[in-house]
């Protein structure tokens, strides 16, 4: 099969595909016949540091998700044919992922889906619905009754948070760091766009819910700009900044506002039927940013390092 293998640090430039062998199946695993994946930061960080790390298997086929049909599935309750969705579990970091032809992926990370989407669509929902579905509700309980912050609206798993809190009823304040980035969040939905400068105070009020995906770096800030009893979930890290040091709880948390953060590791099949129950019965489909061919993967992960792409990047591995 095709596929790009990991040895060390990459470059964009570097990204090559390759020939390997189709993995053979295994007790547990079901091989899945990949026909999109989207892209995300996370692998980036991985391609161009955290391969280092020696918790990263090597050689590795990068890559957290992917959308396909299952090729064998071995003793597992899947059916060849079937269409399924994975994502994360150890995906692309301590097990091949999903920048190749075939996946071999742990069936309790693999999900059925019954949805009439294209594979490009279905790849731009798995993981970005995912997250912004388990932020909001799990993490949030986001009610229609709610005036949600995204902050760090301007990304994909901040569009899809826009369109699912408008679904459900909620009025939507949305911020980008450009200001040439304030229409197109008007545009997803949001009833008011917010400049962000580092520092909200005086600009939002009536917040309940915040979607911080920024990260630590204006984490502090959104909290102070809540109405009392409000939540701020912590799933981004847009900013850069990955840890707190010196966080203090007593002085850093206002009073009667709760902090919680949402990762991504652990779907179920219950929160995938209901997430595709939710976009069925609102008629939602999920924005693509840009479709890339399989072929064109160097040049997708430039793109998306320069960050020239508005939303999810989605890699198809043929036209359909
Ligand atoms: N917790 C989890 O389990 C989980 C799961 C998935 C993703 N994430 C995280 O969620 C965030 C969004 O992921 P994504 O896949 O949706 O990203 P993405 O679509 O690749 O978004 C990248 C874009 O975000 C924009 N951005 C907005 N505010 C920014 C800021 N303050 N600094 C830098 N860039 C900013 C940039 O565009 P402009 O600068 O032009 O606006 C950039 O092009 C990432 O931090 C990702 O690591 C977390």
């Amino acid at each position: 099969m095709k596929a790009v293998i990991l040895t060390k640090t990459t470059e964009s430039t570097e990204i090559k595909i390759t020939e390997c062998p189709t993995p053979a199946g295994k007790p547990g695993w079901v091989l899945v016949h990949v026909k999109a994946f989207g892209m995300n930061h996370s692998e980036q960080i991985l391609r161009k540091s955290e391969i280092s790390a020696p918790y990263i298997q090597k050689p590795i086929i990068p890559g957290i998700e992917c959308v396909g049909e299952i090729a064998d599935a071995s003793d597992t309750a899947f059916r060849a044919g079937q269409k399924v969705i994975a994502l994360m579990g150890g995906m692309g970091r301590e097990f091949h992922g999903s920048y190749a032809e075939y996946a071999l992926l742990p069936a309790h990370h693999v999900f059925a889906v019954d949805t009439n989407l294209s594979w490009d669509r279905l790849a731009a929902i798995t993981e970005t619905y995912f997250t912004a579905w388990g932020s909001l509700s799990t993490c949030l309980s986001l009610q229609n009754s709610d005036h949600l912050l995204v902050r760090g609206g301007t990304c994909a798993l901040g569009y899809a948070a826009i369109q699912i809190a408008k679904a459900l009823g909620c009025k939507v304040t949305a911020t980008t760091h450009r200001e040439s980035k304030m229409q197109l969040l008007k545009n997803c939905g949001a009833d008011a766009v917010l400049l962000d400068n580092g520092s909200l105070k005086g600009q939002a009020s009536g917040i309940t819910k915040a979607l911080e995906l920024v990260g630590i770096k204006t984490l502090k800030d959104t909290m102070f700009c809540m109405e009392k009893g409000g939540i701020v979930c912590n799933t981004g890290n847009l900013g850069g900044v990955y840890t707190w040091n010196g966080f203090d709880p007593i002085k850093d948390i206002p009073n009667g506002i709760y902090l919680t953060g949402f990762f991504s590791n652990t779907p179920t099949q219950e929160v995938i039927n209901d997430i595709f129950a939710f976009l069925n019965t609102h008629h939602l489909t999920p924005h693509i940013g840009k479709q890339y061919l399989f072929s064109d993967i160097a040049k997708a992960c430039e793109d998306m390092e320069n960050g020239k792409i508005n939303g999810k990047i989605v890699i198809v591995m043929n036209r359909y």
